[in-house]
């Protein structure tokens, strides 16, 4: 028989606004950076996503240079899409990004109107989809017009290739001008995915403010570092975590003795409220009403159920919000 969510699904998971749209996202979304690419076991992938699903997640977030290889995240998904997830299709939100180095020569990278619309339609042959929920510009690039690039993205929303569109890694100051741009193409900006995490504040230097005042939503990626705000770190480094995999973004010179000696006074906290760190680090990315939804990753089910999990213990007193600040200093 094929594969049925879970019918009570719906009752697990908290819908915020995003912004001053129509579209809730999950307070918890996935992220496909990790686990969805050709050296990872198709099969491994697919539960991940059912369980995702099964617990109400209905936001996953891809780019088109996720694997590896670059792509290959993208086929993945859009296979297990076809095979598991077809009928659900109007439940969900997918998002896909370009702006990172995806093919050779001067169109495959940056920010020009070129590169955008041809990665798009990459994206969805990949996927297997006529429009993606979301399309993000994945960084700022310092070369191309800003109006070039917002021209793109609304552009394809327009062609009916994406029904919102977002930016990703911009400064304050450049969203600002980016969200105006585009609320003069009459295509409001939806959501800013900047990186944010106990250990990553800078969206609270003006950012997150600006945002708000804006209307737009914002999801903030990797908000346990990757895997640092977590158990996992605590005894050594385990040889089937990100930090032993040879990622480039996340080595052991990373994990040193500073940080995990923040991380088991964090880990300590987090127990005396009777949580995992991992579920206190979310909470407190969650705990600004700014923030729409936290981008988590997983390489196992287990993670996601963590995750999940987080949601029925979220609020800080003043103490625990000074002793974390004490702590991060
Ligand atoms: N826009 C951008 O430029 C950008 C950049 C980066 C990421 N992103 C997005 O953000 C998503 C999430 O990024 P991320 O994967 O760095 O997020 P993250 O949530 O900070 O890290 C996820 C990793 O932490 C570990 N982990 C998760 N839950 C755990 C638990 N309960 N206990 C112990 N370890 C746990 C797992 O690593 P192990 O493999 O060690 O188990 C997992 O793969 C990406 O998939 C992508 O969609 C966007």
């Amino acid at each position: 028989m094929t594969w049925q969510p879970d019918p009570e699904r719906y009752t697990s998971m908290e819908y915020r606004r995003c912004g001053r749209s129509g579209l809730k996202l999950p307070a918890i979304s996935l992220g496909l950076w990790h686990n969805f690419g050709d050296e990872t076991l198709l099969e491994t992938s697919r539960q991940l996503l059912r369980k995702a699903f099964d617990l109400g997640i209905t936001h996953f977030d891809l780019a088109n240079n996720y694997g590896p290889p670059p792509g290959s995240a993208e086929s993945n998904f859009g296979r297990i899409l076809r095979e598991d997830f077809q009928a659900w299709r109007d439940e969900l939100i997918i998002s896909t990004k370009a702006g990172y180095t995806m093919w050779d020569g001067p169109y495959g990278d940056w920010g020009s109107r070129k590169y955008l619309i041809s990665s798009l339609d990459q994206s969805l042959k990949r996927m297997g989809l006529e429009y993606v929920d979301i399309f993000y510009h994945h960084r700022p690039d310092p070369d191309t017009p800003l109006e070039e690039t917002m021209r793109a993205l609304d552009h394809v929303v327009r062609q009916g290739k994406a029904l919102y569109v977002g930016i990703s890694n911009y400064p304050a100051d450049r969203a600002e001008q980016a969200i105006n741009i585009l609320n003069d193409l009459g295509t409001p900006c939806l959501i800013h995915q900047p990186r944010y995490s106990l250990f990553e504040r800078w969206v609270e230097g003006g950012l997150l403010d600006m945002l708000q005042e804006k209307g737009v939503g914002s999801i903030a990626f990797s908000p346990l570092a990757g895997g640092q705000l977590t158990d996992r770190y605590l005894g050594g480094i385990p040889a089937d975590s990100r930090a032993a995999s040879g990622s480039r973004f996340l080595n052991p010179d990373q994990i040193t003795e500073e940080k995990l000696a923040k991380v088991r006074k964090l880990n300590a906290l987090a127990e005396k409220r009777g949580q995992k760190l991992s579920q206190m680090a979310l909470a407190w990315v969650l705990r600004d009403e700014k923030i729409t939804s936290v981008l988590i990753g997983a390489s196992k089910t287990s993670q996601i159920e963590d995750a999940v999990g987080m949601l029925s213990k979220r609020g800080f007193s003043e103490q625990e919000r000074a002793a974390i600040e004490a702590i991060l200093v």
